[in-house]
């Protein structure tokens, strides 16, 4: 397995700590999302997918088991699957059954998760070479020399790219273009714009597990950073933001409180809150004028029944 970079233990740890520091001394106050995904956070994570209001992860596995023939037949034949953000990689099992591939490479932040998947779709495919990368795809990844020769096909699954702004997902799809190198293809998953009324919901749920996965941020930095926080204090806040067409989640201090971490105190109002995340929805055509600004021609698109989801494959120019 490659790990990229490669850090110690300490300076991993001074890393989460500068960041911290740097997302709550700024207006507004933010973390940055990728530490939403430890052990727990990756659980917690697992189960929102399951949740009764959270219809993207069911929405988007109809969409790729009723098409998946369709999907793989817009991809070259014995090509690797580069995936970005794996997780449980539960999805590209679907692909990996109806299509040709050589080999496949999940990349993604958690150890604990893609160790669990590798060792699944080894058993599942023998003949596929699987070749796992822990690192943050946000930032350089090396891909494994093996993949070299292959075509590359990548998996962006999830709606994840709705998790960046605007700006940054044209430049980490363009990063992806660069990467994955002309003609590749990629299949990327994309939550469409809808009412308020379903939003919402999928981003506040009624068993509060979303509340959980948000406030697991900072109990983080109470353990591994040994800040002083009354997370009782927080309650988790998902708000509809039409104008930026975007779900944003939010902790909301509900009493005034300091934050104490790594030698630097923050000062809540009540009501003052940390921006954790943000989740953008796309109408098809600005998707398609965003993929079309990072190098790619936008290709075939899979929608359900129900107008949710979409599913896009597009061509690295
Ligand atoms: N890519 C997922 C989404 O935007 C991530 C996600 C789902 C998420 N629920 C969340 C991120 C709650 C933070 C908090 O739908």
């Amino acid at each position: 397995m490659v790990r990229f970079p490669e850090l110690t233990f300490d300076e991993r740890l001074g890393e989460f700590a500068e960041d911290v520091v740097a997302g709550l001394a700024s207006r507004p106050r933010t973390l940055p999302c990728k530490y939403f995904y430890d052990a727990r956070g990756s659980d917690l994570f697992e189960a929102i997918t399951e949740l009764p209001e959270y219809y993207p992860t069911r929405t988007e596995i109809g969409i790729l088991r009723d098409h998946a023939r369709d999907i793989c037949g817009e991809l070259a034949p014995g090509s690797a699957l580069i995936e970005y953000g794996s997780g449980s990689s539960l999805k590209t099992e679907i692909l990996l059954s109806a299509g040709d591939f050589a080999a496949y490479a999940p990349i993604d932040i958690s150890p604990s998760a893609i160790e669990g998947a590798a060792r699944r779709l080894r058993a599942r495919f023998p003949s596929l070479r699987v070749e796992p990368v822990v690192a943050d795809f946000v930032g350089e990844v090396v891909l494994p020399k093996s993949l070299d020769g292959l075509p590359r096909a990548g998996f962006f699954p999830g709606s994840t790219i709705g998790n960046f702004d605007p700006a940054d997902a044209r430049a980490l799809l363009r990063r992806m273009a660069r990467q994955l190198g002309p003609g590749a293809k990629l299949v990327i998953g994309v939550d469409l714009r809808k009412s308020a009324d379903i939003l919402v919901p999928a981003y506040d749920d009624a068993q509060g597990v979303t509340a959980a996965f948000n406030l697991n941020l900072l109990h983080r930095l109470e353990n591994e950073l040994g800040a002083e926080i009354d997370v009782d204090g927080f309650a988790h806040r998902a708000i509809w933001n039409p104008r930026e067409s975007r779900i944003e989640m939010h902790l909301e201090a509900t009493r005034p409180q300091t934050i104490r971490v790594a030698g630097h105190d923050f000062r809540f109002a009540a009501g003052e809150t940390i921006h954790t995340e943000n989740s953008h929805k796309y109408g098809a055509s600005d998707f398609d004028d965003l993929a079309r600004s990072a190098g790619w021609r936008p290709g075939e698109t899979f929608v359900d029944a129900n107008g949710l989801f979409s599913v896009r494959v597009l061509e690295a120019r």
